[in-house]
C-alpha cells in the first residue's frame, strides 16, 4: 500500500445513501472513511450524532476516521466511540480540557486525534504529544466542503512534522485538498490526506469509476 492514505469525507457524498457511498468509496480504493460530525455551535453547520455513526459502520470494512466539530465534546466522547469510531478526533479549541478529552478516548483503546484549526499555532500541542496517534492541520476553516486551500499552513505541517520526530504519530490533512495540494502538505510531511469535494465530484452510487479516478489523481 502507498505511503499517503487518502481519506474521502463523507460530507460531500449523498446524505440519502450513506452505506451505498461508503461501500463505492472503499471499492474505489480509499484508505480510510472520514466522517464529519458538526454541531451548530462549534462551526456554523450541523450534519448528524453518533446513531448515524453507528450506522454508517455497518458499511465500512477499513477504518472509520470520526471528526468531531462539536462543542463541549467530552460527553459525547462515549457515544462516539461505542458508535465504533477507529481513530477520534476532538479540537484543541473546543473547550478547556483537551487532556482529559484525549485520555478518554484512549480510555477505549481507540486512536486518538487532536485537530487544530488554521489560527491556531502548534505550541499547544507540545504538551499533547504522548496523548495522541494522529494530529489533524486543518487547511481549511471547519464547517463546509469545497472551500479554497490556505497555503499558509504548508509550513505549520512541516514544524509539526519536526516537533514529531520519530513519534508514531499520523499528520492528517483536512480543507482544499485537490491534485495541486495534495504533494505540498505530503512533502511538508503528512501522511493522511481528507478530502470531500475532490473525491466526489463528477461521481455517484450508480457511476463509482469517477471516484477511483479522483482518489488516483490525488
Ligand atoms: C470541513 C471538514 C472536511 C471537509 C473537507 O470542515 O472537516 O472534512 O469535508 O472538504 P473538502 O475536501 O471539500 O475541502
Ligand atoms: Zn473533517
Amino acid at each position: 500500500s502507498r505511503a499517503i492514505k487518502i481519506a474521502p469525507s463523507i460530507l460531500s457524498a449523498d446524505f440519502a445513501n450513506f452505506g451505498a457511498e461508503c461501500e463505492a468509496i472503499e471499492a474505489q480504493g480509499a484508505d480510510w472513511v472520514h466522517v464529519d460530525v458538526m454541531d451548530g455551535h462549534f462551526v456554523p453547520n450541523l450534519t448528524f450524532g453518533p446513531a448515524t455513526c453507528a450506522a454508517i459502520r455497518k458499511h465500512i470494512k477499513g477504518v472509520m476516521d470520526v471528526h468531531l466539530m462539536i462543542a463541549p465534546v467530552d460527553p459525547y466522547i462515549d457515544a462516539f466511540a461505542q458508535a465504533g469510531a477507529d481513530v477520534l478526533t476532538a479540537h484543541l479549541e473546543a473547550g478547556p480540557h483537551i487532556h482529559r478529552t484525549l485520555q478518554a478516548i484512549r480510555a477505549h483503546g481507540i486512536k486518538a486525534g487532536l485537530a487544530i484549526n488554521p489560527g491556531t499555532g502548534i505550541e499547544s500541542v507540545t504538551e499533547l504529544l504522548d496523548m495522541v496517534d494522529l494530529i489533524c492541520v486543518m487547511t481549511v476553516n471547519p464547517g463546509f466542503g469545497g472551500q479554497k486551500f490556505i497555503t499558509s499552513q504548508v509550513s505549520k505541517v512541516q514544524r509539526l512534522r519536526q516537533m514529531i520526530g520519530d513519534r508514531p504519530i499520523h499528520i492528517e490533512i483536512d480543507g482544499g485538498i485537490t491534485p495541486e495540494t495534495a504533494p505540498l502538505v505530503a512533502a511538508a510531511g503528512a501522511d493522511v490526506l481528507v478530502a470531500g469535494s475532490g473525491v466526489f465530484k463528477g461521481g455517484s452510487v450508480t457511476n463509482p469509476a469517477p471516484y477511483g479516478e479522483n482518489i488516483r489523481a490525488i
